[in-house]
């Protein structure tokens, strides 16, 4: 009980850098205990819902402690190509540590709201749990630059919360926000499939996950018909 209300405390006193920071070597065993391991389960659905090919160019944005980038790196094997993008050092760093020796991958440490330069070089794009944690007016402009990023052809999944949700997975999420992301609030404002639309992306399509509390979309980045 203790360890919940230090948490609480802990999360809203401090920026989420701060906690992503000191929390790297842990995140992944800490999000495995707290969801019961549903965690790993919902990552590995998302992946499926990717479906990563042999040869892809595949970018993790936000890639955390590199475990999505290290799964994607075996479906595409040698002659494909992961790059895990994160903003945070520790982050980065572990996931060079764990998963350096994969020859098929590389970490940048980069903020995702600043522009990177890859126009149309990726197959397909991944975000996990991180939409949600970017401040309200970099949202859309992420995804405009994932768009960019993608070549014709290309698909995106976001896993994340339901920005929209009802009834009791409503209830659930405010609670939860309430207590552990107070700052990241103005998610459940944040037009999700509007702001891809607008993007430029088409056949928008979403699974809603635990009864809405979680959702994987997949938009598409259609191919150019000559
Ligand atoms: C909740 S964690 C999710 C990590 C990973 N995607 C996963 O599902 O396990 C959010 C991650 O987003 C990263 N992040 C937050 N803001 C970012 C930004 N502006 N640019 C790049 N990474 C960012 C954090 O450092 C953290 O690693």
């Amino acid at each position: 009980m203790k360890c919940i209300c230090d948490l609480v405390l802990f999360l809203n006193n401090h920026q989420r850098s701060d906690f992503f920071h000191r929390t790297a070597p842990y995140y992944d065993t800490l999000l495995h205990l707290l969801t019961f391991g549903g965690y790993g389960r919902f990552l590995r659905q998302a992946i499926r819902i990717l479906a990563p090919q042999r040869g892809e160019k595949i970018l993790d944005l936000c890639s955390g402690t590199g475990r999505v980038a290290s799964w994607i790196s075996g479906e595409v094997g040698e002659e494909g190509e992961v790059v895990g993008m994160d903003i945070t050092e520790s982050m980065i760093d572990l996931a060079r540590k764990r998963y350096g020796v994969l020859p098929n991958v590389t970490f940048l440490k980069h903020d995702v709201t600043r522009p990177w330069d890859d126009q149309g070089h990726f197959d397909k794009i991944f975000m996990s749990f991180a939409l949600h944690e970017l401040p309200g007016k970099h949202r859309a402009g992420v995804l405009e630059r994932s768009y960019s990023a993608l070549r014709h052809g290309g698909r995106m999944v976001v896993a994340d919360f339901h920005p929209q949700p009802s009834g009791m997975a409503k209830i659930f999420s405010l609670i939860f926000f309430k207590m552990f992301e107070r700052r990241n609030l103005d998610f459940f404002s944040f037009p999700q499939n509007e702001a891809l639309r607008e993007a430029g992306f088409r056949k928008v399509k979403i699974l809603k996950v635990l009864g809405g509390i979680f959702q994987i979309t997949l938009a598409h980045k259609l191919k150019i018909i000559s």
